[in-house]
């Protein structure tokens, strides 16, 4: 079993393996705001990360007024999204670039309006942040993610002032890290990855990993230890405001996935 406060090891390490596997979602933050240059670097690697087709279709909004980030904290319904703590970052699919580019050039817009063009977009997001991520943490700074800001998106769009064919799709929180969370167990290897074809699902890797999962103990339910993974799954997924937000319908006024 091991404990939870020490991170998994793996067969082959050096830096990078060992920051990632050392990776766990960081909540609270002191009040020392990040240095200028860090905040230049993890733009410039998330600027330098893969990107679908060349297609660069992402943009990165730092929030530093105040009143913004009170309505990114709104739409998010978190408390500690809240306040002054943390560099907040909002990764934003763009189309809307490419479109003008191509408008200028007289190109037709109606590959941007398919899904596949979208879920390129996407893809760039994700890479891109979790490139932030992983530098961010080489640097001994804590993060969290914030699909959350999902649960208002128009609300988020206003804020932010995006223009059609973009969609703000995960906040970042980037900060000094003023707690020491337990490292959350993972699915094992024997359930999440598989050779050649699907898996049968592994029922006894499976009841041993809820076994590990109930030992975790959530700052954020400081009272009591959490709920076996399967348990979560069946109780907890599709709730809340994010995933219940109409985000097909928000897309399609943005102009995006339309087909
Ligand atoms: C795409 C994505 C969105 C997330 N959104 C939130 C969020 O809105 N709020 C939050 O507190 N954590 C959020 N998280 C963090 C997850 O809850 C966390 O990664 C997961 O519980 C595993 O814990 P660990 O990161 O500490 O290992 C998000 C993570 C990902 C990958």
């Amino acid at each position: 079993m091991g404990a939870l406060t020490t991170p998994e090891t793996t067969a082959v390490t050096n830096s990078t393996i060992a920051t990632q596997m050392a990776h766990r979602t960081i909540r609270a933050f002191t009040s020392e705001p990040l240095a200028p240059e860090v905040v230049d670097t993890l733009l410039d690697v998330a600027r330098h990360s893969a990107t679908s087709g060349f297609q660069q279709q992402l943009t990165i909004i730092r929030v530093l007024d105040p009143a913004v980030r009170e309505e990114v904290h709104a739409a998010s319904g978190q408390p500690y999204v809240g306040g002054s703590r943390g560099e907040l970052l909002v990764f934003v699919v763009d189309l809307y670039r490419n479109a003008l580019i191509r408008q200028r050039a007289g190109a037709d817009l109606e590959p941007l309006e398919r899904t596949n063009l979208f879920l390129a977009g996407m893809e760039d997001a994700v890479i891109a942040a979790q490139n932030v991520v992983v530098a961010a943490e080489s640097l001994g700074l804590g993060t969290v993610y914030l699909g959350s800001v999902l649960g208002d998106p128009r609300r988020l769009i206003r804020a932010l002032r995006l223009p059609e064919r973009t969609f703000p799709v995960l906040g970042l929180l980037v900060g000094h890290p003023d707690q020491e969370p337990q490292y959350k167990p993972r699915l094992p290897r024997a359930v999440t990855c598989a050779v050649d074809s699907y898996p049968e699902l592994d029922e006894a890797a499976l009841e041993e990993y809820d076994a590990r999962v109930e030992e975790y103990y959530d700052l954020r339910d400081a009272n009591r230890r959490v709920d076996a993974w399967t348990t979560q799954i069946v109780r907890a997924l599709g709730q809340g405001p994010a995933a219940q937000s109409p985000v097909l319908e928000v897309l399609h006024e943005q102009r995006l996935a339309l087909r």
